[in-house]
């Protein structure tokens, strides 16, 4: 497993999106709505992972909800994974509560699912899996 990438939830996606620009140095190499999870998202490479920054675009989505209680920040971290129902599976079996049982589309041509921050010391942990 490597990471992926580093969610980072944000109030204002084109500001924030400036700022990354500036501090990586590099231009945003990707953006997506995923309409079913009400987010907005802009991608930024850097070497093998990536920066993901999330804007809410809706106020009953999970990333304003995020940002109402704790505030922009880091949100959660994400790892490939070759194989992302094996990885639920295996997980489950050694007693991690998933937030999804199956997995899900995401941004960026994934497949994602989440465990529980109570089980992973407060880190909303992503798997993901590259859709080929
Ligand atoms: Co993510």
């Amino acid at each position: 497993m490597h990471i992926d990438h580093i969610g980072i939830a944000v109030k204002d996606l084109e500001k924030s999106i400036s700022v990354y620009e500036k501090i990586l140095n590099i231009t945003c190499s990707k953006r997506e709505v995923v309409e079913s999870e009400k987010v907005d998202t802009a991608f930024f490479q850097t070497g093998e992972s990536k920066v993901e920054l999330l804007g809410a675009t809706s106020a009953d989505s999970v990333i304003q909800k995020f940002i109402d209680k704790r505030g922009e920040g880091i949100h959660h971290i994400a790892f490939e994974v070759d194989n992302i129902e094996n990885e639920i599976t295996r997980l489950k079996n050694e007693g991690f509560t998933l937030l999804n049982d199956s997995p899900k589309q995401g941004a960026d041509n994934k497949l994602v699912a989440f465990l529980h921050p109570k089980d992973t010391s407060g880190v909303l942990v992503e798997l993901c899996e590259t859709i080929k």
